[in-house]
C-alpha cells in the first residue's frame, strides 16, 4: 500500500559489537522501511548468560543507535515481552538469528517472523575467549 511504512524490529545484546551484528542488522533493515532495534538489558544478560556484558547497556545501545540502518534503539528489559514490543513499535517483521528458528514462530500471528542465517564463524563469546587467551 503507498505511504505505508514497513516496520522491521530485531533484538540482540550486541555486546563486543562485531561484523555478525553488522550484517544481521543491515540485512534486517534491507526488509522494510523502518528499522527498531531492542538491545538487551544487562540484568537481562546476567540473568540470561550468568555473566554482565562487557559493555554496558547505555554505551551498548550507543553503539546500536549510531549505526546508519538503525532508526530507533529500545532497551529490552525482559524476553517475554516480545509481542508487547512489537506492538508498541508497530513492528510488522520480526527478525531474529536463525539461533532461535521457530521459536518465535507463535509471534506469526501480530507480524511476520523471519529468521536470518547467522554470519558463519564468529560470536561475541568467541571474541571473548580469543582475546582473553592472549594476554
Ligand atoms: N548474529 C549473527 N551472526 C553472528 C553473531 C550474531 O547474525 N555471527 C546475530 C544474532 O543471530 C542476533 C544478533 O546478531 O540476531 C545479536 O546477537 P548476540 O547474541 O548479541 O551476539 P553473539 O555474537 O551471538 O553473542 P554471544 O556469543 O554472547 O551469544
Amino acid at each position: 500500500m503507498p505511504g505505508m511504512a514497513r516496520t522491521v524490529i530485531t533484538f540482540g545484546t550486541f555486546d563486543v559489537f562485531h561484523v555478525g551484528h553488522l550484517r544481521v542488522i543491515e540485512r534486517a533493515a534491507a526488509l522494510g522501511d523502518r528499522l527498531v532495534v531492542g538491545v538487551s538489558a544487562d540484568a537481562l544478560n546476567l540473568r540470561k548468560k550468568g555473566r554482565e556484558p562487557v559493555f554496558s547497556e547505555r554505551e551498548r545501545m550507543a553503539i546500536v543507535a549510531a549505526l546508519k540502518p538503525v532508526h530507533e534503539v529500545f532497551l529490552e528489559e525482559s524476553l517475554e515481552l516480545k509481542r508487547d514490543y512489537i506492538r508498541q513499535y508497530a513492528a510488522d517483521v520480526l527478525v531474529m538469528g536463525d539461533d532461535w528458528k521457530g521459536r518465535f514462530d507463535e509471534m506469526g500471528d501480530v507480524c511476520e517472523v523471519v529468521y536470518l542465517p547467522r554470519t558463519p564463524a564468529i560470536s561475541t563469546t568467541a571474541l571473548i575467549e580469543k582475546i582473553s587467551g592472549i594476554a
